[in-house]
């Protein structure tokens, strides 16, 4: 694994119940989950925004989510079914040189990344998975966090998303984050 990857155990920090305080999923994300949309949520970790999107996204949505760690998508698939939420949470574990999403092309309604973007060495080819999976009206919601990344840092991340076919619509408030929303084209 990357040196740049987050450890698995800080999975179970990041899906605390306390996180809630500072950064509530259902507030950041219930304008842009509406119900019956498919989600990709690519790098969840252990499942933090997931399972909120699941539930914005009701009984006919569904939310993927791919994560390299197979330790981050085996805890966010048990979780999903503590919550009863596993019918509707698709975990899947990627690799360095691919999220494999090629089943998923023009179909997914939102992207979630959500304090990956950083981790990412290769993101042009990233965003371009990405933008393969989306329908042509998708949107993409990055995060990143305030703390590791600088002001220019996150411009830079947002020219490079610019330049994959992104335009940028948005500029949300999340609270101890940078963050972007943008649409496929
Ligand atoms: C800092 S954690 C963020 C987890 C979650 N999104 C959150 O905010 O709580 C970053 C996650 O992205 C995953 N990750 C890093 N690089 C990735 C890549 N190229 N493809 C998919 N997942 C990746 C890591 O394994 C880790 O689970």
């Amino acid at each position: 694994m990357a040196q740049h990857v987050c450890p698995w155990w800080v999975g179970y920090i990041l899906a605390s119940p306390l996180r809630k305080l500072v950064q509530n999923p259902i507030k950041i994300l219930k304008s842009y989950v509406k119900p019956g949309m498919t989600v990709l949520d690519v790098g969840p970790g252990m499942g933090f925004f997931s399972f909120d999107a699941a539930r914005l996204a009701g009984d006919g949505g569904r939310v993927i989510c791919v994560d390299l760690q197979e330790k981050m998508i085996e805890s966010l698939r048990r979780r999903a079914a503590r919550k009863n939420l596993a019918e509707r949470i698709d975990g899947r574990v990627c690799n360095e040189s691919s999220l494999m999403l090629d089943d998923l092309a023009g179909q997914v309604d939102l992207a979630l990344t959500i304090n990956v973007a950083h981790e990412v060495p290769d993101l042009p080819r990233f965003m371009a998975e990405i933008h393969r999976a989306l329908k042509p009206d998708g949107r993409l919601f990055m995060i990143e966090p305030r703390g590791h990344i600088s002001v220019d840092d996150f411009a830079n991340t947002v020219d490079v998303t610019r330049q994959c076919d992104f335009s940028l619509v948005e500029r949300p408030e999340v609270r101890r984050s940078r963050a972007a929303v943008f649409v496929k084209g």
